[in-house]
């Protein structure tokens, strides 16, 4: 803990080194003035040790939650708000007195993120991959109304924790058709992410157009592979800079209505 922080937060993975969440909250604290909070990365690789890690530090009032945990820290709260309930997954969590509870920020995040590069002509939309992010991605896009179909290796959605989106195919399915008709893409997986930069999924990107909007949630390389070959193609291109931001902006709210 930094000199004079009477509580703290943190962010709880496995392997956690590469977590930007210290970076982010640093500078959130450091701009409120709260030099009484301090931040700090928790590397937990067995889930079941959550609850003495949280004996162990009482003064420990707030958590992010990333991978692999997302999912499977859900049996150890007491409470899950509605919207996490609906993607499965919780990445911000508060203790109250009766035990720590769960939200999901990464919706608001994504949708924050991409409201301002939707147009009428993204009514349908293709989210690669099947993982935690993938069903926060799905959530946001039924509630804005876009039909969404879900891309993975195996081509069955259902093999994951949840049904996702209206259908699911494979890469291998993605036709020029199938292309052109989607102009949205939300790419969801960790292929690209550095130190695996020039790596991508198998999307067939010769038949993106000028139309199309392409989402990498990948912030790390900020331009991936396949947002350069996106925008090669004319697209427009987000990363997941601003989902990133957007989302911490999200989880401090939350800690600050509760108390900290
Ligand atoms: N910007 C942000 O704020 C933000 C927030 C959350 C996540 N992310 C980023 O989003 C990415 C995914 O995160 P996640 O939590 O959803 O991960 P995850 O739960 O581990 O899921 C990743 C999915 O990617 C697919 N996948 C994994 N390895 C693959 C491979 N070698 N080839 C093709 N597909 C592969 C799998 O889907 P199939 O098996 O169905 O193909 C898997 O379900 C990460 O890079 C993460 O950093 C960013």
């Amino acid at each position: 803990m930094s000199d004079g922080a009477s509580k703290f937060l943190g962010v709880l993975g496995h392997p956690i080194g590469h977590s930007q969440s210290p970076r982010l909250f640093k500078r959130i604290l450091s701009a409120e003035g709260r030099d009484d909070v301090a931040y700090r990365t928790f590397d937990l690789p067995n889930i079941e040790d959550f609850h003495t890690l949280t004996q162990d530090h009482p003064n420990l009032v707030g958590l992010n939650v990333t991978v692999p945990h997302k999912q499977a820290i859900l049996s150890s709260l007491v409470r899950v708000s509605e919207e996490a309930q609906a993607v499965g997954a919780v990445n911000t969590l508060v203790k109250t007195p009766q035990g720590w509870e769960g939200h999901n920020t990464d919706v608001w995040g994504f949708q924050r993120s991409i409201q301002p590069f939707l147009a009428n002509r993204h009514e349908r939309a293709l989210v690669l991959g099947t993982g935690g992010s993938a069903a926060a991605v799905h959530h946001v896009l039924a509630k804005l109304g876009i039909d969404a179909i879900s891309v993975s290796r195996t081509g069955d959605s259902t093999k994951g924790t949840r049904a996702l989106g209206r259908a699911s195919i494979g890469y291998h399915e993605v036709s020029e058709w199938v292309v052109r008709h989607h102009l949205l893409v939300v790419h969801c997986t960790p292929v690209g992410m550095h130190p695996h930069d020039g790596d991508m999924v198998p999307f067939p990107t010769s038949w993106l157009t000028p139309e199309h909007l392409v989402v990498d949630l990948i912030y790390t390389p900020a331009e991936t592979r396949l947002l350069r070959e996106a925008r090669g193609r004319g697209a427009a291109v987000l990363n997941g800079a601003d989902m990133l931001r957007l989302q911490a902006e999200k989880a401090w709210e939350i800690w600050k209505t509760s108390g900290v």
